[in-house]
């Protein structure tokens, strides 16, 4: 922590002029890795499709280390049982890092679940999951993660749903040494997404589609270690320096709250039977 701190007041004015700007839109930044006959990539948009044999999905073709990725979606309509559209972080390797964000579908006029989690070196089981204030499949939403070396911030247009604090100088792991690409897909998953496995996906409705647009990864390009030099323009200007690098502002935090209280559905650190009373660290820590 103290290292990053150091390394940025001293060398981020310097550095600024050289900066290059990370790649923006979906079509320089993504390429699908799966259903690449259905799915589409053009420009700023892109559009998963999943039909009875096949989803599809596509990640950023470079890693980064922290950075603010955005995206608006506009998820699966009408009757989305079964489906789950995910936008997540992840690194590879079997002690992984991930952040995600996941969308399991509903029947028509039934909420989407908000999934999110956090893996460190493998583990995860850090879940969260809310519901929404409005209907996500009518419209485009911004949903953002925004991952510096102090925190994690889930953003849904610019209302932070949930905060993961780096405490690992207190023995907590923290996604801080891994690269990761962004991901994004869309597939089946009745087997367990909508009410537990209980309502299937009905293919009559195929196929579906889940819209993204305005990819934004102002972000640092990871190749092996963390640069200031590596980091978009917009991250060096706007971020780094920005006061909710260390922690939200009181008008951010009343907003979470009002989440917390009112659309948070699931929340591990309170799931005492799970852990069988043997609670994660970080659920004794603040997490704002
Ligand atoms: C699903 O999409 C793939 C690729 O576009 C196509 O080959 C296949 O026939 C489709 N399957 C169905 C059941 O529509
Ligand atoms: C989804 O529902 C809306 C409103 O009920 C309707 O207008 C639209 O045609 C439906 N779309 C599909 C793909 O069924
Ligand atoms: C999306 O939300 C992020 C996080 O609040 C914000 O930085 C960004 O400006 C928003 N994008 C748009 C297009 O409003
Ligand atoms: C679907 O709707 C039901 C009933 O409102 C709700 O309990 C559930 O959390 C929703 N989401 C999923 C993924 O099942
Ligand atoms: C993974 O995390 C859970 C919950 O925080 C914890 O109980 C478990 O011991 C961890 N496992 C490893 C291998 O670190």
């Amino acid at each position: 922590m103290a290292i990053f701190e150091i390394f940025f007041s001293l060398f981020l004015f310097a550095i600024i002029p050289s900066i290059a700007q990370v790649d923006a839109t979906f079509s320089k930044s993504m390429y699908i890795t799966w259903g690449a006959q259905h799915a589409s990539l053009q420009g700023d948009d892109l559009q998963l499709v999943l039909n009875k044999t096949s989803g599809s999905a596509a990640q950023t073709k470079i890693p980064f280390l922290f950075g603010t990725i955005e995206s608006r979606i506009k998820l699966v309509p009408n009757n989305s049982a079964g489906t789950v559209t995910a936008y997540y972080l992840s690194s590879t390797g079997n002690q992984h890092d991930e952040i995600d964000f996941e969308f399991l579908g509903n029947i028509s006029g039934q909420p989407y679940t908000i999934h999110t989690n956090v893996y460190t070196q493998g583990n995860g089981s850090k879940e969260q999951q809310f519901h929404l204030w409005f209907d996500p499949s009518t419209d485009f939403h911004n949903y953002t993660i925004h991952w510096n070396p102090t925190q994690i911030v889930w953003y849904i247009d610019s209302i932070p749903i949930r905060v993961f604090r780096n405490y690992e100088n207190e023995g907590i792991a923290y996604p801080n040494k891994q690269g990761m690409k962004v991901y994004t897909s869309l597939w089946n998953a009745d087997d367990w997404a909508t009410r537990g496995g209980l309502v299937k996906t009905d293919w009559s409705n195929a196929p579906f589609t889940a819209k993204f647009n305005h990819f934004r990864a102002r972000a640092c390009k990871w190749n092996g270690v963390v640069s200031i030099s590596q980091c978009s323009s917009n991250v060096a200007a706007n971020w780094w320096t920005s006061p909710t690098y260390k922690q939200l502002g009181y008008a951010r935090l009343g907003q979470m709250n009002w989440v917390r209280k009112n659309y948070m559905i699931y929340d591990y650190c309170g799931d005492t039977k799970r852990f069988n009373g043997k609670m994660p660290m970080e659920c004794f820590k603040a997490q704002f």
